[in-house]
C-alpha cells in the first residue's frame, strides 16, 4: 500500500501491525484499538463523526502511526490514552503499577451483587493497586465502606486521585503487607473482601508477553514462588478474623489454579465454595463464605 492518508487506510495499516506484533496477548480487538487511536487524534468521541474518505492533516497521520508503533512495542494501551473504562467509569492509569484490566468486572459484579441489599456494608479489597475494583464497589454501592491495601505506594496514589476526581468518599488507600494496614476496628466485621493478588509462577514469567513483563514490576505479578501461590494462601488464611460470620471471599484468579485454591478455602473453613467465571472463560472469580455461626476473631 503506498502511504496511507485517510482515515479507512489509517486504521487498515493500523489493524495489520498490530495483529503482527508478538508483544501482546491474543485477546485484545486490534479493530476497536485503532478505532480509539485514531479518534484520540482527530479528537472526536467516535470515529462515525468522520467520514471513511477523510483525510487527516500529515501531522495527525504521524501521531496516529506512532502510537500504533509504541502499541505494537508492547506498550499497554491505557498508557497510550492515559485512562482505562472499568465497569463504566473512566479511571486514569499511571505507569509503574498493574495496569487495571476490564477482566475485573467479574469480581466486581459478583461483589456488587452480593452486597447490594446490605446497609453499611464493610468491603476490603487486598492487593488493591490503583484501586480498580475498590473504586467500582464504592461507586456502585455508595453507602459501602471500601477499604483498599497494597504494598504499592505510588499505586494507591493513584486510585486516591480518581477517587477525588470521581467525587467518592466512601472509599480509603492504605499502604501497607496484605491486611496489616486494615483498622484493628475492622476485626471480624469485614462482610465481603475480594483479592486479584499476584499468581503466575516465577517460570512462567518468561512466557509473558512484552506488554505485561516489560511494562508491570515483577511483585505485581508474582510472589517469585514456585507455584505462585504464597501470596494466594495468605490472602485466603489471613482473610478469617477479618471477617464477619457470614462475610464473602472472592478471588480473581487463572483458571488452572482454581482447584487449588478451592481446596485452600476449604481448609480454612470456608463453606458456599464456587468457581464462577464470565461467558468466554477469561475472568475466574473463586467465592466463598464463613460459615455464619464462626465466632469472630478477636
Ligand atoms: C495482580 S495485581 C492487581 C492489582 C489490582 N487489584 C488490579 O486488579 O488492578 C497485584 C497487586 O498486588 C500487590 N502486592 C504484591 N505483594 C503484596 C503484598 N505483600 N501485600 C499487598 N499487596 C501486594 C502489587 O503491588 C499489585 O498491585
Amino acid at each position: 500500500m503506498s502511504e496511507p492518508k485517510t482515515v479507512d487506510q489509517l486504521l487498515t495499516i493500523g489493524v495489520r501491525v498490530l495483529d503482527d506484533s508478538t508483544h501482546l496477548f491474543d485477546d485484545h480487538d486490534h479493530d476497536d484499538e485503532a478505532q480509539e487511536l485514531l479518534a484520540m487524534v482527530l479528537d472526536v468521541d467516535d470515529l462515525d463523526e468522520v467520514p471513511d474518505d477523510h483525510v487527516p492533516g500529515r501531522r495527525e497521520r504521524e501521531r496516529f502511526l506512532a502510537l500504533i508503533a509504541r502499541r505494537a512495542g508492547g506498550e499497554p494501551f491505557p498508557f497510550l490514552t492515559g485512562r482505562i473504562e472499568i465497569y463504566g467509569l473512566s479511571l486514569k492509569v499511571r505507569p509503574g503499577a498493574f495496569v487495571p484490566r476490564p477482566s475485573s468486572e467479574l469480581t466486581i459484579d459478583l461483589a456488587v451483587k452480593k452486597l447490594k441489599r446490605k446497609k453499611k456494608a464493610i468491603v476490603v479489597d487486598v492487593c488493591a493497586g490503583q484501586g480498580p475494583i475498590a473504586l467500582c464497589i464504592a461507586h456502585e454501592l455508595d453507602e459501602a465502606e471500601v477499604f483498599g491495601c497494597d504494598i504499592d505506594a505510588g499505586g494507591l496514589e493513584q486510585g486516591r486521585r480518581n477517587a477525588k476526581e470521581l467525587g467518592l468518599r466512601n472509599v480509603k488507600f492504605l499502604a501497607g503487607d496484605m491486611y496489616a494496614p486494615l483498622p484493628k476496628r475492622l476485626k471480624g466485621n469485614v462482610d465481603l473482601i475480594v483479592g486479584h493478588v499476584p499468581y503466575v509462577p516465577m517460570d512462567e514469567i518468561e512466557d509473558l508477553p512484552a506488554e505485561v513483563r516489560e511494562y508491570e514490576p515483577l511483585y505485581t505479578l508474582s510472589d517469585e514462588s514456585v507455584d505462585g501461590l504464597t501470596l494466594m494462601r495468605r490472602a485466603v488464611d489471613e482473610s478469617v478474623p477479618w471477617l464477619a460470620p457470614g462475610g464473602w471471599l472472592m478471588l480473581e484468579l487463572a483458571e488452572d489454579l482454581s482447584k487449588k485454591v478451592l481446596k485452600m478455602c476449604k481448609k480454612a473453613g470456608f463453606t458456599d465454595l464456587k468457581v464462577r467465571s464470565d461467558e468466554d472463560e477469561l475472568s475466574v472469580v473463586v467465592e466463598g463464605r464463613l460459615p455464619k455461626g464462626r465466632t469472630p476473631a478477636r
